[in-house]
């Protein structure tokens, strides 16, 4: 059978407070609705269609580059009215129904979930909350066969003690879907076309409703509002956080750990406190990254060091290499083997090759550093004059005397030494001293101005 899944995102989510629509506010980075996404589209065959309303525009731009059906819903009229809109759109298979606003389900639940729809048979998640207020509630019979959803403002004392809630994930048949949406009325509390209303329908038709639980109730839980949000990404970033620990990384505090994106973990790695992981991140077997670190796409090999107030983005640090406290490594930066950049230090498009030191307040940009080279303080590649870019090209074992600015374009052979306080606009040949400096003067017998006494 097919699988077609509607994840509803039209509605705006007044509770958040905020310009943005509900389902674009980020957890562990990633908008909302784009977690949903995902897990959607990691389920094998699956055509994922977007119902989208209050602030369309900006979620179909959210999710440009990925191969969706939008559902425009202009007036939220409700779920099941959410759900209509993109009837014509299905095939005949089975059909899910996700929230944007419920980010974390796992691809494990639904694919459980979807096991028990066929011709006889629809699907509903549920899920027992010590406090369900606002939920819709799931009514038994007394076979304990599911009969009826309803929704909080709809329900009595009675059903309102029912602890069992609507996920508002469900799954059924297209086929029972077109049967069932055309009855929907608008006549309950909120004036609104509730999909909860189709399990009354299913009952009455005789189509047995198989619930099931999530492993976790995260996996269920809805953002209304920022505070929600808050305790989701934290729910969810302790996991990520556990995760690595199984998997052999120290961390100093779980509770002030965050990865927004994909690591991939060696081990016997140390993590210090206020770590953000961002992107594609790689680390290798014993590295060690000190506190207040932000790493972005970047690959650390074996036994590299991070220091405290380090800032990487799209670098790599080669085996054993060390960067900090407070440097900032860039795009393109590429460290060799056992490089040193110390404090204050930026690279940009730069290779520093094995063994090369950059110790203190350095800019080094679209430069190449061959090794056992060393960057005395304040040296600046002066790469860009106003319209381009332009290289610094440094060979091995190079000394750069402190507070040097190097003009690109501009080449330095291995073996040579620039005096301190050089400005280099010429190529320097392998070997050789180039002393860019004005000559200093000292003047004998000169006297200090005195201050003239005010009478
Ligand atoms: C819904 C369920 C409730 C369940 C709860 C779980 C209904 C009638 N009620 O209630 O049983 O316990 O979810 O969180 O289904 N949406 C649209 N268009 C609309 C209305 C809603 O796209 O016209 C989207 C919203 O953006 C949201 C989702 O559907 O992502 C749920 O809507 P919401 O109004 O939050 O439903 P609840 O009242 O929470
Ligand atoms: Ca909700």
């Amino acid at each position: 059978m097919t699988l077609d899944v509607v994840i509803l995102a039209a509605g705006q989510g007044t509770r958040m407070r905020s310009k943005t629509p509900k389902v674009l506010h980020t957890l562990a980075g990633r908008p909302l609705v784009r977690h949903v996404v995902d897990t959607a589209a990691s389920l094998e065959e699956a055509r994922l269609h977007v119902v989208v309303g209050h602030g369309s525009e900006a979620v179909r731009r959210a999710l440009a580059e990925k191969e969706l059906d939008f559902c425009e819903q202009s007036e939220q009229k409700g779920t099941g009215h959410a759900v209509a809109q993109a009837l014509d759109s299905l095939s005949d298979g089975k059909v899910l129904v996700l929230y944007g606003d419920v980010p974390l389900i796992q691809p494990k639940t639904l694919r459980t979930l979807l096991e028990g729809v066929d011709a006889q048979h629809m699907a509903l998640l549920t899920v027992n909350l010590d406090d369900p207020t606002g939920y819709g509630r799931i009514v038994r019979n007394d076979d304990d066969a599911v009969v009826a959803i309803v929704e909080h403002k709809d329900a009595d004392a009675k059903q309102r003690a029912i602890q069992e809630c609507n996920t508002g994930i469900m799954a059924m048949t297209a086929e029972q879907l077109r049967r069932w949406l055309p009855r929907l009325s608008a006549e309950n509390a909120q004036g609104e076309y509730y999909l909860t209303d189709v399990i009354a329908m299913a009952a009455a038709d005789g189509i047995e409703i198989q619930a099931t639980q999530p492993a976790s109730s995260i996996e269920v839980e809805g953002i209304n509002d920022r505070r929600q949000l808050a305790a989701l990404e934290r729910a969810y970033q302790c996991r990520q956080a556990e995760r690595l620990m199984a998997a052999g990384v120290s961390l100093s505090d779980p509770a002030r750990f965050d990865l927004r994106g994909e690591v991939t973990v060696g081990r016997d790695i140390q993590i210090d406190v206020n770590v953000i992981l961002e992107g594609a991140v790689t680390i290798e077997d014993d590295v060690i990254i000190g506190p207040n670190c932000v790493i972005k796409d970047s690959v650390l090999r074996r036994g590299a060091v991070v220091k405290a107030n380090s800032h990487l983005e799209g670098a790599e640090m080669g085996e054993g290499s060390d960067c900090g406290p407070f440097a900032r490594l860039r795009p393109g930066t590429r460290l060799g083997a056992k490089a040193h950049v110390g404090n204050f230090v930026e690279t940009k498009n730069a290779t520093l090759g094995e063994g090369v030191k950059a110790g203190h307040l350095s800019y080094l940009g679209d430069a190449e550093i061959g090794r056992d080279t060393n960057i005395g303080a304040g040296t600046i590649t002066c790469n860009y004059d106003g319209a381009n870019k332009h290289r610094t090209q440094i060979g091995e074992a190079v000394f750069v005397g402190s507070n040097s600015s190097l003009v690109a374009p501009v080449t330095i052979g291995s073996g040579a030494t620039i005096a301190a306080g050089s400005t280099i606009t010429r190529a320097v040949e392998d070997d050789e001293l180039a002393i860019g400096r004005s000559r200093q003067v000292v003047k004998q017998g000169w006297q200090r101005p005195v201050k003239i006494p005010k009478d």
